[in-house]
């Protein structure tokens, strides 16, 4: 039986490891938003799938470095990123993580039937050990020489000074990051997809695809074909991931790139718990990826093939990745903190989320990199947001204030009486479609800002303000007619400036919400709502600002900053004894370069603590100092002195050190911090 024509769109899951910048959501989650938006204007089922991908190497390299579990770093970022999503307007119907039980589920069950299938090959490989830290080592935990260029300290996956990329057994002299020792080579077994012995297929499914696929898309394809499919290894000797589901896998996760894309998957589970099998195992679904061109390998080759493998589910219909956003000139990049993060934005720009929605459509890197800068933002918000958009409802608000009221004169159901304007409002709706349809959205959203600005021509050349005395009927024909665009601008905006086209509705004191060619009524009698300016001029000195901001960056510092730990309960924090104490003697611990032994009035009692501050503090420029004391902190013996208690200090970035002091100083030891 055929079934109704269903749409399941995702976006890459984004790793949890970092907050997102406009580089992803230009390449990424604004093109899928206004897609999904779009499929909604039209009445269509259709489901927006996403979520953050918690597993991979480079968080548990992020862990190690601050000093916290894997799962609290991708606790933070999970709901940076969710926030940020959802205060950017990107209506995910689910935005799930691939840290939650239904997931590990879904991969583990996934894996098993391909094994069950005899799918995979089994090969064992030598990998990296490293004997003290008693594990194997991911690539990234791997330095050593490169042998192209020289740079000392080249990673097993890539020399990042010459981009070569590499095997870690290429490296000279390779070092363990966790220990510093050099490792050993050890057997070890994984399992393997042959895509060697999918290709035939493979080719096929793309070659079908030849004609429909952007050609960024297509041609990288194409050239991983060109050079002959190789089996890949699912699984990796790591413990953060989802554990391998057999026997004689102790040690063993799935490769991040198996699980992560199975992440789509999951998310529909726990979306629609009865009715997710229609979405992904039936022909009548569209299955669309939007995602970077960093992942096109894995989304059109690597996971097609998990799919035809497994046989139950359907391909991705289209993939219409985009390129890469630069920045004032530069590659965006996390490490050197050159980049406009999202968060950051929406906290600087408040209210501002579709001006730089409107600002990435139109420069989206969609066949080509592309590139922001903070003066072609502040140009296209003016000269186009401001001076075309904005000013033409405004003017219109304006002129139907003067004249009537706000309220819209005549009888009944306004028609729109000039044919030049039903024209290009129909015309404007085709090439909508026929750009969205195409993942043009740059064009397309050109094309209703084409409406916008043949409205202003339209009002200018009619001069309904010098006629309305004197031909009445017609000035007012004017205004409504216009009415009619501003409606349509606002049903024609809903995918790309959702915000600004909910503004428009209430302007005009419409509902707020219509579909695909609904006829709009206006009626006379409608009250209009006061004029309110849509878009405000961005100033040259938030510009500036901006600008200075990127180029010293405040937060050098901040990149270092600590992620926050995770949540605790008041009972949590209340069970923590401090005290104003105060140092009464302090000498150094012998045979420990950073330890004082330090005698401290808890105002309780006097009692022994050693800390850790030596390299900081001299011992005779403490004394009679104020510090803050954990009191009921469980005695320790530290250098066979036995410490009671601990001394509270910040420590910043670089790792200096300073006391916690109460601000006043006539605060009695004893006192209570809470
Ligand atoms: N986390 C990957 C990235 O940011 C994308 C994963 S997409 C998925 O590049 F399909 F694997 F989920
Ligand atoms: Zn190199």
């Amino acid at each position: 039986m055929k079934t109704p024509e269903r749409y399941l769109i995702t976006a890459a899951l984004p790793y949890a490891n970092g907050p997102l910048h406009i580089g992803h959501i230009a390449g990424c989650y604004l093109p899928a938003d206004t897609y999904v938006r779009y499929l909604r204007l039209h009445g269509k089922d259709v489901k927006f799938i996403c979520g953050s991908d918690e597993h991979g190497v480079p968080i548990t390299i992020k862990a190690k470095k601050e000093n916290i579990t894997p799962q609290q770093v991708v606790n933070t970022y999970h709901e940076i990123m969710k926030n940020a999503f959802t205060d950017f307007g990107i209506s995910f119907d689910i935005y799930s993580r691939t840290s939650n039980k239904i997931h590990h589920q879904t991969a583990a069950d996934f894996f098993k039937t391909l094994y069950d299938k005899r799918v995979f090959s089994e090969e064992f490989t030598e990998q990296y050990f490293d004997e003290k830290a008693n594990q194997f080592l991911a690539d990234r935990y791997i330095t050593g020489t490169c042998p192209k260029c020289g740079n000392p300290s080249a990673y097993g996956d890539q020399c990042e000074k010459c981009g070569v990329s590499l095997n870690p057994t290429d490296l000279i002299n390779p070092t363990s990051v966790l220990s510093g020792e050099k490792p050993i080579l050890k057997k070890t077994k994984n399992w393997f997809l042959p895509l060697n012995q999918l290709q035939a297929q493979i080719e096929k499914y793309i070659d079908s695809h030849k004609a429909d696929w952007k050609s960024n898309v297509y041609g990288q394809c194409k050239s991983w074909l060109n050079q002959g499919l190789q089996p890949r290894a699912m699984t990796r000797d790591l413990d953060w991931g989802v554990k391998v589901p057999l026997q004689d896998a102790e040690g063993k996760v799935l490769y991040v790139w198996f699980d992560a894309p199975i992440g789509y998957i999951s998310a529909t589970k726990e979306l629609l718990p009865d009715t997710w099998e229609q979405y992904w195992k039936n022909e009548n679904t569209h299955l669309i990826h939007f995602i970077g061109k960093d992942n096109i390998v894995f989304h059109c080759i690597i996971f097609p093939a998990m799919l035809m493998a497994h046989g139950q589910y359907v391909l991705p219909e289209n993939v219409p990745a985009n390129e890469f956003l630069n920045l004032e000139g530069d590659k965006i990049s996390t490490s050197r903190n050159w980049a406009v993060w999202l968060h950051e934005y929406l906290n600087e720009f408040p209210n501002k989320q579709d001006e730089l929605r409107y600002v990435l459509t139109s420069i989206a890197p969609e066949t080509s990199d592309s590139e922001f800068t903070w003066k072609d933002y502040q140009n296209r918000v003016n000269n186009e947001m401001v001076a075309v958009l904005g000013n033409f409802i405004n003017r219109i608000a304006v002129l139907m204030q003067k004249y009537f009221d706000g309220t819209i004169p005549g009888n009944g159901e306004i028609p729109i009486h000039n044919n030049s304007v039903e024209t290009v409002i129909k015309n404007t709706y085709d090439a909508l479609a026929k750009n969205i349809e195409n993942y043009k959205f740059r064009q397309g959203l050109f094309e209703v800002m084409e409406l916008a600005r043949f409205g202003n021509k339209f009002l200018t050349d009619a001069e309904p303000w010098k006629t309305i005395h004197t031909d009445t009927e017609k000035a007012t024909q004017v205004l409504t007619d216009c009415l009619h665009i501003i409606a349509h601008l606002g049903v024609c905006l809903q995918p790309f400036l959702p915000f600004t086209s909910k503004k428009i509705f209430q302007q005009l004191n419409l509902k707020e919400e219509y579909f695909w060619k609904d006829p709009i009524s206006i009626y006379a009698g409608n009250r209009m709502n006061k004029p309110d300016l849509l878009f405000q001029k961005i100033e040259d000195e938030a510009i500036q600002f901006q600008i200075n901001k990127l180029q010293h960056p405040i937060s050098e510092a901040s990149a270092n900053i600590q992620a926050q730990k995770e949540s605790i309960s008041y009972d949590d924090f209340t069970k923590m004894d401090i005290r104003v104490g105060e140092i009464l003697t302090a000498e150094k611990v012998e045979k420990a370069d950073k330890l004082l032994k330090l005698t401290i009035d808890t105002g309780i009692d006097k009692r022994t603590v050693v800390s850790g501050i030596a390299e900081y503090y001299s011992p005779e420029k403490i004394i009679g100092k104020k510090v803050s004391i954990l009191v009921n902190l469980a005695p320790r013996k530290i250098k066979g002195i036995e410490s009671c208690g601990m001394i509270l200090m910040a420590e910043n970035s670089e790792g200096k050190l300073a006391f916690v002091q109460p601000e006043k100083n006539d605060f009695e030891n004893g006192s209570i911090i809470r």
